[in-house]
């Protein structure tokens, strides 16, 4: 059941509302749903900038916080299958100790999400040098990426999608990329409980461009169960294999009696830790990008993610030809996060829509170039349900 449906539930059959939320919550839904944008303050960093947030919540008890801060989810509220919300996504209460601790916690990542090997690559016969940020490798945009600079509120919208728009210019050599790309990042968030974001780009010379949201999800939202029992499902038949840099190969491997099969919901803790295989080794778990199913360019189901002990179930559709899927390996309980909790391997997945990873280097990977002209385009919508509401102690 969706929360659309759950709403017009609602609405209609006052039997069945009672059942899912109670007389009250019936009282505030009777009338025509909406969606609601709000602009708040969200604190300032050490060097006194001020960051802004946008407010996206809807009938259906959903809640997203977006900050200008790396144009990032900070907050993410969703009812549970007995209507109770929670947050489902990592993250900090203040924005300066997203830069402390720079995790790409719900950030938007670019200019290139994910690796570029060595920070090199040739466009046009020249060769251009990135700032390399991991272990020699140029990782989600470099030393200072989209996730650590100031975004612009350029639109807010109320209604039915509410909408932000928040936008960034990146200059021209900007961690060693060519040409003055300018971004856009775009929230919407309807009745029917669909979060869309959409990343566009455009520049003035030749480059390349990969830009994604790197939001870590936890279903069961702070109650301090792990991910590895959440159910996730992958459409790819093909995923593309790294060497020990977490750099692919090149290769496009089949799924098909690995770890890495996920066309059917599966438990991700199950063979998490499968060490027979070298690639769960070299990713300490699973840190690949999947080559995903269906026609490149139509909007298809990439990733469902049910938490079986919430109930929450999380769709999502994008037109990307790749899906890093992140298990959270890299976090080392080194960090506390909102409310003080402490952030452990196995806390969140990371689901991440976009290009190959190393495209610019890797000549069969389907291309990252962006000329002037032409517009950059890469959207994920998160569809979000619950699976059968939980019935009160006497209802059969
Ligand atoms: C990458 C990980 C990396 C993480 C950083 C993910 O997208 O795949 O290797 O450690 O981002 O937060």
């Amino acid at each position: 059941m969706n929360f659309g449906e759950r709403n017009m539930l609602r609405g209609f059959r006052p039997l069945a509302a009672a059942w899912l939320g109670g007389a009250a919550l019936l009282l505030l839904n009777m009338g025509a749903t909406a969606v609601d944008a709000k602009r708040e303050p969200f604190g300032a960093l050490a060097d006194g900038r001020q960051v802004e947030a946008v407010v996206l919540s809807n009938n259906a008890g959903i809640r997203v916080k977006i900050m200008t801060l790396g144009a990032a989810i900070q907050a993410l509220s969703i009812p549970d299958r007995s209507g109770h919300a929670g947050d489902v996504v990592l993250g900090f209460d203040s924005p300066q100790e997203y830069l402390q601790n720079p995790s790409y916690f719900g950030a938007t990542v670019g200019r290139f999400a994910n690796r570029i090997a060595k920070g090199h690559f040739t466009l046009d016969g020249k060769t251009y040098t990135l700032a390399t940020n991991d272990h020699g490798n140029h990782l989600h945009g470099g030393l200072k990426g989209f996730d650590k600079v100031l975004w612009s509120i350029d639109s807010v919208k109320s209604g039915s999608p509410a909408t932000a728009v928040f936008s960034y210019t990146s200059p021209d050599g900007e961690e060693g990329y060519p040409g003055t790309l300018r971004v856009t990042a775009s929230y919407s968030l309807n009745d029917a409980a669909v979060l869309r974001v959409e990343f566009r780009a455009t520049t003035d010379k030749s480059t390349i461009v990969n830009i994604s949201n790197h939001s870590y999800f936890n279903l069961s939202a702070e109650t301090g169960a792990s991910v590895l029992s959440h159910l996730l499902q992958v459409n790819a038949a093909k995923y593309t294999p790294v060497d020990v840099g977490l750099i692919p190969t090149g290769e496009l491997r089949a799924v098909e009696g690995t770890p890495f099969d996920f066309r059917k919901p599966t438990a991700i803790g199950l063979r998490v830790r499968d060490g027979h295989d070298q690639q769960i080794r070299y990713g300490r778990g699973y840190d690949h990008n999947f080559a995903l199913d269906g026609t490149l360019g139509e909007s298809r189901l990439a990733a469902r993610v049910a938490d079986p002990s919430s109930g929450r179930i999380m769709e999502i559709f994008t037109k990307a030809p790749g899906l890093q899927f992140y298990s959270g390996n890299f976090l080392d309980a080194t960090i506390a996060g909102k409310g003080g909790r402490v952030y452990r391997e196995g806390d969140a997945l990371v689901l991440e829509p976009q290009l190959f990873p190393d495209a610019p280097n890797q000549k069969t990977f389907p291309s990252a170039r962006l000329d002037p002209g032409n517009t950059y385009v890469n959207t994920m919508e998160y569809r979000f349900s619950t699976d059968k509401p939980a019935r009160p102690a006497g209802v059969k």
